[in-house]
């Protein structure tokens, strides 16, 4: 079976190089020249564990190519379409642009019993009007969709071992063609669950807006562990003993950024207003505040260590990436926090393993030093905001020597408390009382 990827950023790129993995040929579309040309030398344009070792074997073995011709696509059985769905200027909604190009471009190529798959997250409806676009336009091809759940820094690993896959499908001909693809995955035991195109649309966002309530329900109970003296992390690890309740996404800090949680949930509530369903997801609203209240609190607690006087003061912040193993830089706590407190007048100097450059590009005002000790020397106040390995690692002792003053706030709560204050460094946390 020949496959078409249209869209070659964290999703396509992953989802092409796997698809190749597994013995299919492939062909890798996007319209931006520069990343197809990286993309056929084996080079991944971002950060990703694994995935460039994958590309690269996987272009070696001729069955991964890539193209910016759209009717290099035409001989395929099935048409992937992994283009993004960014928050819209200025609304909650997400902007479709992409989505509703990639369709046009593959509907004249597309043969007859093909199938076009959306696996780009959308709001509810899209799929449906989608396929009424293939008709208009002409095109003999088939409209399914099968929502992506991978998550950045386990992209590979998620694209290979996922944990169930979702076919929204109109026909059983739709169905038993994407168990072709998938066959060696459900050979695995991988769960199948057949879905109509709503459904199917929904289970993504659903599932995305469950995550991000997760995460403010933990963050909520970190602000009540503030005011009443408690700690979030303890509170965290009991409940998350009850198996209803699960450990997992139950870690309070400055909370969830990305590119896709947070525009998610807010393209969610736009499409439910849409509706006349915004009752069911006024919730959402809230864990949104609550999500955006996390960075406040953080940025609460610089001033308060720093006397309320942020200008000229030396702030080291370890972390910009949106979370550790990537180096994606959309919405992420730590760089908005950042941001925040350089306007105020800090002196700001970021390090990150391998985000500085994406951050210098959206943040040119930002300092950005080459090594952890560069951006902690000197400092009157560190600040943990993206939980890198490295940062764990970190010696408190042989940091203390770096820094003017030994002040250091955990926005992830992933540092060793007891050893840094062992060392001699003044250690708050969100979520924790002060000692
Ligand atoms: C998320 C979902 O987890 C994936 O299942 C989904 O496929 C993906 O969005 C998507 O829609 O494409 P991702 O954005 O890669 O994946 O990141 P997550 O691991 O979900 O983390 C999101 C944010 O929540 C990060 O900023 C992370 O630091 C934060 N987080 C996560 C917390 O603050 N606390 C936690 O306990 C867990």
């Amino acid at each position: 079976m020949k496959l078409s990827i249209i869209g070659t950023g964290y999703l396509g790129a992953t989802h092409a190089a796997a698809m190749s993995s597994l013995g299919f040929e492939v062909i890798g579309i996007d319209v931006d020249p520069a990343k197809i040309e990286l993309l056929r030398a084996g080079k991944v344009p971002f950060f990703e564990p694994g995935l460039e070792e994958l590309l690269l074997q996987e272009v070696n073995s001729g069955r991964l190519k890539f193209s910016t011709n759209f009717a290099d696509a035409k001989n395929c059985e099935i048409h992937f379409i992994c283009v993004g769905t960014p928050q819209q200027k200025g609304s909650l909604a997400a902007d479709l642009k992409y989505v509703e190009s990639a369709v046009d471009a593959i509907a004249p190529h597309a043969k007859a019993g093909s199938l076009v798959v959306g696996k780009s997250t959308v709001p509810v409806g899209t799929a449906a009007r989608l396929a009424q676009q293939l008709v208009e336009l002409g095109s003999p091809a088939e409209l399914a969709w099968n929502p992506e759940f991978l998550r950045e820094g386990f992209a590979v690993e998620d694209t290979l071992r996922p944990n169930r896959l979702v076919v929204g499908v109109t026909s059983d001909r739709a169905e038993n063609l994407l168990k072709l693809a998938y066959k060696p995955l459900l050979d695995n035991g991988v769960p199948w669950i057949r879905a109509d195109l709503a459904t199917a649309e929904l289970v993504k966002v659903a599932a995305n807006s469950f995550l991000a309530t997760k995460i403010s329900f933990i963050n909520a109970m970190a602000e009540i562990c503030e005011t009443t003296g408690g700690d979030v992390t303890v509170l965290a690890k009991a409940i998350g003993y009850d198996p209803r309740i699960g450990s997992r996404f139950l870690q309070a800090g400055i909370g969830f950024g990305g590119g896709c949680l947070p525009k998610d949930i807010r393209a969610f509530m736009a499409r439910s207003e849409e509706l006349g369903a915004q009752q069911s997801l006024e919730f959402l609203r809230e864990i949104d505040s609550i999500n955006l209240r996390a960075r406040q609190r953080m940025i609460d607690l610089v001033r308060l260590d720093l006397d309320e006087d942020l200008k000229g003061r030396k702030i080291a912040v370890l972390g910009a990436a949106f979370k550790p193993d990537s180096d994606d830089v959309r919405d992420s706590p730590a760089l908005d926090i950042s941001d925040q407190i350089s306007k105020a007048g800090g002196a700001v100097t970021v390090f990150d393993p391998k985000a500085n450059a994406n951050a210098s590009l959206r943040f040119p005002h930002l300092t950005y030093a080459a090594s952890i000790e560069a951006c902690m020397s000197g400092a009157e106040i560190v600040l943990h905001l993206t939980e890198w390995k490295e940062f764990r690692a970190i010696d408190p002792i042989k940091a203390k020597s770096l820094v003017a003053r030994a002040n250091i706030i955990d926005g992830r709560n992933a540092l060793d408390r007891e050893a840094w204050e062992r060392a001699g460094w003044h250690f708050r946390a969100l979520g924790r009382a002060t000692r």
